[in-house]
């Protein structure tokens, strides 16, 4: 994909989205499925709705599995090596445990599964969402169905969504949508504002920071952040998770642009392949099927072509 342009990129990922139908339903080894394409936009207006108060989490045995569930959710890092193998928790987006609206909240999600989605032609269940978090954004190997880390998730998304419609988009879900950027994102800007701004944090190198054995700053590239497949990678999903959350503490200080052009600076760093690149031919063949929308997967930066590589990360694969 190319990043000079947002409208030939975005013209390409129209023509590309009818394209793709036909590439995979005639795929006989068929790639495993798209679960992160972005949501769709939630209506505007102010998030009104409330989760209830952790201290509310009865005192019973569905509360236990639900602050199971928080605790997985704050600390994803309790099933690496063996569901996670980067070094991010689920909290790292989805910020305050989830609750934070504009932060793709669980509350507003829980209710508006199971939904069809076009991308994979098929009604999919809020675990098989959930999964497709664990397989791109924890780099890892979703939690079978039944298993108590899916259940714990489950139960807390949706005793956080006590009282909520269901089926009814909400206010404050997702990552709030920004106006295409004036000018065309540009690295260079996003570099020099990403050492002002975010650098105290994330490393100079991107590399996040521990305290310990434990990760306070995550990692937003290389080994330990979210692999080519993950949502976070496109361009405009990353610059929609910035201007309404980052820096931490700041939220919607940094303008549209300058949302655009950090997301283009972080999303054009290495990071672990996309796991769907094991059942396809090559990085060619993954970037036209899964990547014709606002990334660099494929693309030569700096001389290097993003995602030509068999780095999958620490993620062993499934077998
Ligand atoms: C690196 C960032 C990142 C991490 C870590 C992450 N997610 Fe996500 N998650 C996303 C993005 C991006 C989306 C899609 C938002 C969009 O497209 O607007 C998303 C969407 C979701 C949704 C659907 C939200 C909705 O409203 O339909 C669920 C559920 C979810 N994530 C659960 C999880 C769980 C559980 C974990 C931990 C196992 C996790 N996520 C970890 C970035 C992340
Ligand atoms: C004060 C520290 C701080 C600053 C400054 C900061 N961040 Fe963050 N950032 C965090 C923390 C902490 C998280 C994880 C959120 C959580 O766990 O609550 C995070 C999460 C993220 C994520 C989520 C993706 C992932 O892989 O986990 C991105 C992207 C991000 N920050 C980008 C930025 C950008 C861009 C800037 C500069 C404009 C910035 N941050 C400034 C602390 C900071």
């Amino acid at each position: 994909m190319n990043l000079r342009s947002i409208v030939p990129w975005l013209a390409g990922s129209l023509l590309m989205a009818g394209a793709l139908g036909g590439a995979v339903a005639d795929e006989s080894d068929a790639p495993q499925r798209d679960y992160q394409v972005p949501l769709p936009e939630a209506p505007a207006g102010e998030a009104t709705f409330q989760p209830p108060a952790e201290a509310d989490i009865p005192d019973t045995p569905y509360g236990d599995m639900v602050r199971l569930g928080r605790d997985l959710f704050l600390d994803t890092q309790r099933l690496r090596d063996e569901y996670v193998f980067n070094d991010q928790n689920c909290s790292n987006c989805h910020l305050d445990a989830g609750r934070l609206a504009n932060s793709a909240p669980m509350w507003a999600s829980v209710g508006m599964y199971p939904a069809y989605r076009g991308k994979n032609d098929k009604v999919n269940t809020m675990a098989e969402r959930i999964q497709g978090c664990f397989t791109y954004s924890m780099n890892g190997i979703p939690p079978e169905y039944g298993s108590e880390p899916l259940v714990a998730l489950q139960t807390y998304f949706h005793w956080l969504a006590t009282g909520a419609p269901i089926n009814e988009s909400l206010p404050g879900r997702g990552y709030p949508g920004l106006e295409e950027p004036a000018q065309a994102p540009d690295r260079g800007r996003g570099a020099e504002l990403f050492a002002e701004r975010c650098a105290i944090c994330h490393g100079d190198g991107g590399q996040g920071q521990t305290v310990g054995e434990r990760q306070v700053f995550p990692p937003l590239w290389g080994d330990g952040a979210y692999n080519w497949g993950a949502g976070m990678h496109r361009v405009n999903t990353a610059a929609n998770f910035i201007k309404a959350n980052m820096p931490l503490g700041q939220p919607y200080s940094l303008s549209d642009q300058q949302a655009w052009d950090l997301a283009a600076f972080i999303n054009g760093h290495e990071r672990p392949q996309d796991p769907r690149r094991r059942t396809l031919k090559s990085v060619d063949e993954t970037d036209r099927i899964f990547h014709q929308h606002m990334g660099y997967y494929g693309d030569t930066v700096d001389g290097h072509r993003l995602g030509d590589h068999d780095d999958y990360g620490e993620n062993p694969g499934a077998e």
